[in-house]
C-alpha cells in the first residue's frame, strides 16, 4: 500500500502553471520532420568573431569569477553603447550589473521593489514569464487587455485605470513577445505620464530593441523625467544570437541596482565570465552582424505576414521582434487545439496564444527566426491545415 506522502512544495509556487512553451517543446523532440515556429531564439550562431573573442579568453585562462556586478570592462562598454545609441547616461560603476540574462533581469527587478501583495501593472497578453516572476516575487499581477484591433498596444487610460494604492510597478515590454508589436514614443510617454502620477517604478524589458522594422525603437528611460524611476532590461540574447551565453544588464538608479545586486550576489555570484567576454566583443564590434541579421529577419517577416494573410490567418503588421501573432479564430478551435493539431497533423509547431494570457487566445504565435525555406514549407502545410479545417 503506497503512504499519500504531503505535496512538500510552496503555495506560491503552485499558483504557477508549468510554461504552456515547454510542453510542446517536449513532444517535438520524439519527432522527425517538424518544422519549428515555436521556441523564440535566432538560428543563427553567434557572430565568428564574439565566439573567437571567447575562445581566446579561455586559451589565457579566463576561467574565474567577476565582480558580482560584472567586469568593469563590460560595465564601461555598456555604458558608453547607452550614451551613444539613446544618449543616457548609466554609471559604470554603480547603475548597472550584468545579470544571467533578461530572465534574471526580470527575477532580480521584481524581488528587489515588491513586497507581499504589491500589484505590478503588465499588458494581456504578454511575455509568459512576466506573470510568474510577480508571483514568485509575492506579488499580483494585474493583467490588462490589448488586442489586435490596437495593433496589441497597451493604452495608458487602461493601465491608469487599475492603478489601486497597492499598486508598485507596470512592467512593459516593447517590441513585445509574442505580439511583435512596438509602441510609439507618444504612446509610451502617456504611459510614463501615468507612471509618474501615481509614482510608479517601470520595468522596460528591452530585450527586442535591436530588432524593428522601418520604425524607431523608444528607450523608455529617454522619456521625461522617467528615467530614475525606469529599470531598463537588455540583453544579447537576440540582437547579436547568444542565447545560449547567458548575459543581460539591468540600468536603474544606484539604489535600486544596489537592491538587485544583494540578492544576484547570494544567488547566482555573478554571469559567467566567458559569457562576458563575449559582450564585450558584442558591443565593441557586433553592430553589423546585428544589422545584417536583423535585414534577414525583416525579409522572413514580410513574406510570413503576407503567406499567413493568404491561406487566411489574418495577422497584423508586427513591426519588432521576430514573431507573428495570428488570428485562428477562423478555424473555431482553440489556439491549444490548434497548435496541438497542427503539430500532429503536418509536423509544424507553433505556440498557442493562450500561452501568454487569456488575451492571447484566438491567435498563435509563430516565430520568423528560422529559414525563408523552411518558412515557406511551413505556410504551405499550414495552409493545407486552414483549408481541412476551415470552418
Ligand atoms: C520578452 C523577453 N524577455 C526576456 C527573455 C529572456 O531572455 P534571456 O535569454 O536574456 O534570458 C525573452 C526570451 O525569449 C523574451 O522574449
Amino acid at each position: 500500500m503506497s503512504i499519500k506522502v504531503p505535496s512538500v512544495t510552496s503555495r506560491r509556487l503552485n499558483q504557477i502553471p508549468p510554461s504552456g512553451i515547454r510542453k510542446f517543446f517536449d513532444l517535438i523532440v520524439s519527432m522527425e520532420g517538424v518544422i519549428s515556429l515555436g521556441v523564440g531564439e535566432p538560428d543563427f550562431a553567434t557572430p565568428w568573431h564574439i565566439r573567437e573573442a571567447a575562445i581566446y579568453s579561455l586559451e589565457k585562462g579566463y576561467t574565474m569569477y567577476t565582480s558580482n556586478l560584472g567586469m568593469l570592462e563590460l560595465r564601461r562598454e555598456l555604458s558608453r553603447y547607452l550614451k551613444d545609441t539613446y544618449n543616457l547616461d548609466y554609471n559604470p560603476e554603480s547603475e548597472l550589473l550584468i545579470t544571467v540574462g533578461v530572465s534574471e533581469g526580470l527575477d532580480l527587478a521584481t524581488r528587489a521593489i515588491l513586497d507581499p501583495g504589491d500589484e505590478v501593472i503588465m499588458p494581456d497578453p504578454c511575455y509568459s514569464a512576466y506573470n510568474p516572476c510577480v508571483i514568485l516575487a509575492g506579488g499580483t499581477p494585474i493583467m490588462v487587455p490589448t488586442n489586435e484591433e490596437n495593433n496589441f498596444e497597451l493604452a495608458a487610460a487602461d493601465v491608469e485605470a487599475r492603478v489601486t494604492n497597492k499598486t508598485k510597478a507596470i512592467l512593459i515590454g516593447y517590441p513585445a513577445n509574442p505580439t511583435g508589436a512596438v509602441m510609439s514614443r507618444d504612446k509610451l510617454a502617456q504611459i510614463a505620464e501615468v507612471a509618474r502620477r501615481h509614482r510608479l517604478v517601470v520595468i522596460s524589458d528591452e530585450i527586442y530593441a535591436r530588432l524593428v522594422y522601418g520604425v524607431e525603437h523608444t528607450c523608455f528611460a529617454t522619456l521625461p523625467q522617467i528615467k530614475e524611476s525606469t529599470i531598463l532590461l537588455g540583453g544579447f540574447s537576440k540582437a547579436y544570437a547568444m542565447t545560449g551565453w547567458r548575459i543581460g544588464y539591468a540600468a536603474a538608479n544606484k539604489e535600486i541596482i544596489a537592491a538587485m545586486t544583494k540578492i544576484h550576489q547570494y544567488t547566482m555570484l555573478c554571469a559567467s565570465i566567458m559569457g562576458q567576454v563575449a559582450a564585450i566583443e558584442a558591443l565593441k564590434s557586433g553592430e553589423a552582424s546585428t544589422a545584417e541579421m536583423a535585414e534577414e529577419y525583416n525579409r522572413r517577416r514580410l513574406v510570413i505576414v503576407q503567406g499567413l494573410n493568404d491561406i487566411g490567418l489574418p495577422c497584423f503588421e508586427p513591426r519588432g521582434a521576430f514573431y507573428t501573432f495570428p488570428s485562428i479564430k477562423g478555424t473555431g478551435m482553440t489556439s491549444e487545439e490548434f497548435a496541438e493539431k497542427l503539430l500532429m497533423e503536418e509536423k509544424v509547431a507553433v505556440v498557442p496564444g493562450i500561452a501568454f494570457g487569456q488575451c492571447g487566445e484566438g491567435y498563435i504565435r509563430c516565430c520568423y527566426a528560422t529559414s525563408l525555406a523552411e518558412i515557406e514549407e511551413a505556410l504551405s502545410r499550414m495552409g493545407r491545415f486552414v483549408s481541412k479545417h476551415k470552418k
